[in-house]
């Protein structure tokens, strides 16, 4: 009997999961690229994460990503974990390895990277301090991006203070921590500002933050892109700073989970973003 053509699956496990946007962004790049595989998206709860992953593999899975609220229990449960995982202590992408092992990376700070690199290419890491707004799962991811690429102090305000002297710890000396109500003067000097905060986000308060000692040259961005353009960014580049909005960060994340498991480099441009700003 011949054996049949091996056809890849993946997909996204999240609760909830119906907002996801990778499913429409990978089968783009599926139609794309005219590969044939499936991206699925599969709502499991808390408690069966465990049961799922290593069944996923048994039915032709050849990988996921994983977002809320399974991002840090990934890591409890993988048997590779690379060291950026690790360090962020989150993991949005896996590999089901052939040999059974169950591989987990997070792709969030280079993809965050990726878009700065790619939306604003005269942007200089190193030319100043970062001011990191909120100490969450992304601004860990965040931090550790910003490490890596040389920027030589990283200053981070959140209302819940201790979350970002966590990150301090955890991090080292380059991590300042700053008051939230002190966001605004911390800005002097930077060259880059990013919020990780979900405030801007539609259906919440805007992000509200004096610009004033903000270098007219630094780069700001935000992580929500929903709305695209947040009030934030609005204001910074009326203000002449350029900006980037969050919407990149999310492709770029995805990129390397869908090289590894379908075999194709998928480009992140402009066709891309429309494709899925219109799903
Ligand atoms: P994520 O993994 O997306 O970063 P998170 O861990 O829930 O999600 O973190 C959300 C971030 O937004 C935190 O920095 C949070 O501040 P707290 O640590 O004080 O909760 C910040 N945030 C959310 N709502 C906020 C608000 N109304 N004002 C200020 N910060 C807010």
């Amino acid at each position: 009997m011949t054996e049949l053509p091996r056809i890849p699956l993946a997909g996204v496990l999240g609760h909830p999961v119906a907002h996801s946007r990778s499913p429409a962004l990978h089968g783009y790049w599926l139609r794309r690229y005219g590969l044939k595989g499936f991206y699925i998206p599969m709502d499991v709860a808390p408690g069966d994460l465990e049961t799922v992953l290593r069944t996923l593999p048994k039915m032709g899975f050849v990988g996921v990503n994983v977002t809320l609220p399974h991002k840090e229990a990934l890591l409890q449960i993988a048997d590779i974990i690379t060291d950026r995982a690790a360090l962020i202590g989150a993991a949005n992408t896996v590999i089901f390895r052939k040999d059974g092992k169950i591989h987990a990376d997070n792709t969030d700070g280079s993809g965050f990277i990726a878009n700065l690199r790619q939306n604003a290419p005269h942007w200089n890491p190193a030319a100043g301090p970062a001011a990191v707004l909120g100490a969450g799962g992304a601004s860990r991811a965040v931090v550790a991006a910003l490490i890596e690429v040389g920027v030589p102090e990283i200053r981070i305000a959140n209302r819940t203070r201790p979350r970002a002297e966590v990150i301090r710890s955890d991090f080292g000396a380059r991590v300042t921590v700053h008051e939230w109500v002190q966001a605004g003067p911390m800005l002097e000097d930077c060259a880059t500002v990013v919020n990780t905060t979900s405030l801007g986000m539609t259906g919440k308060p805007d992000f509200k933050v004096s610009l004033n000692a903000l270098p007219f040259g630094a780069l700001v961005t935000d992580l929500v892109y929903t709305p695209l353009k947040t009030q934030f960014l609005i204001e910074a580049e009326e203000r002449g700073n350029p900006v980037v909005d969050g919407l990149g960060m999310l492709l770029h994340q995805a990129a390397p989970g869908f090289e590894r498991w379908f075999g194709q480099r998928p480009e992140v441009d402009e066709a891309t973003r429309q494709a899925v700003l219109s799903a």
